[in-house]
């Protein structure tokens, strides 16, 4: 597999201020998932998610919709979904392939820290194919339902916006 075929890199250039002092605030008084619910949470790591359809905040729809229209890929529709992904120090994303039911690629914003995502061996995860570092003024586009990933976040705290690709759109083309 290319390297342009797991993972791709880009610059936001966008002053993203207003959006996190937004999702600080849904951080403080919406749910959140833990460990205890979701096997790929790290112990410091805590994760919220929401339909794109019920964020109303003017920077976060402005955010997606020049993602959107940068890469002609779908993220925000009636199907798709935004989470929000906290991580601790010393916190790993184990390896593993994201199911394809509810998204067809990830799009990784990052807000906080830095991060390193890895590409796995299919037959020995224990072997690191590639791997892309991020921080915040970049985001990144992950084939995450079908190539091996996982990862570490660089600093002690790290805080990224996930938003999904819509899973009944064809990302054969991008990923070619
Ligand atoms: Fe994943």
């Amino acid at each position: 597999m290319k390297s342009h075929q797991w993972c791709q890199k880009f610059k936001l250039e966008k002053n993203l201020d207003g959006v996190l002092e937004y999702l600080e605030n849904k951080m403080a008084t919406c749910p959140f998932m833990t460990p205890e619910d979701h096997s790929l949470l790290a112990k410091n790591s805590r994760y919220w998610d929401w339909y794109t359809r019920d964020i109303e905040n003017s920077e976060i729809l402005d955010l997606l919709n020049t993602i959107e229209a940068r890469h002609s890929l779908p993220i925000n529709t009636e199907k798709t979904r935004i989470a929000l992904w906290e991580y601790g120090k010393g916190d790993e994303l184990p390896p593993h392939i994201d199911p394809n039911i509810s998204l067809s690629s990830s799009i990784i914003i990052s807000l906080i820290g830095r991060f390193e995502t890895r590409l796995h061996d299919e037959m020995d995860n224990t072997k690191v194919l590639d791997k892309v570092i991020y921080g915040p003024g970049d985001y990144i586009i992950l084939n995450n339902t079908i190539c091996f990933h996982g990862g570490k976040p660089l600093d002690d705290y790290r805080l990224a916006l996930v938003a999904f690709v819509d899973p009944s759109f064809d990302m054969s083309k991008f990923w070619r």
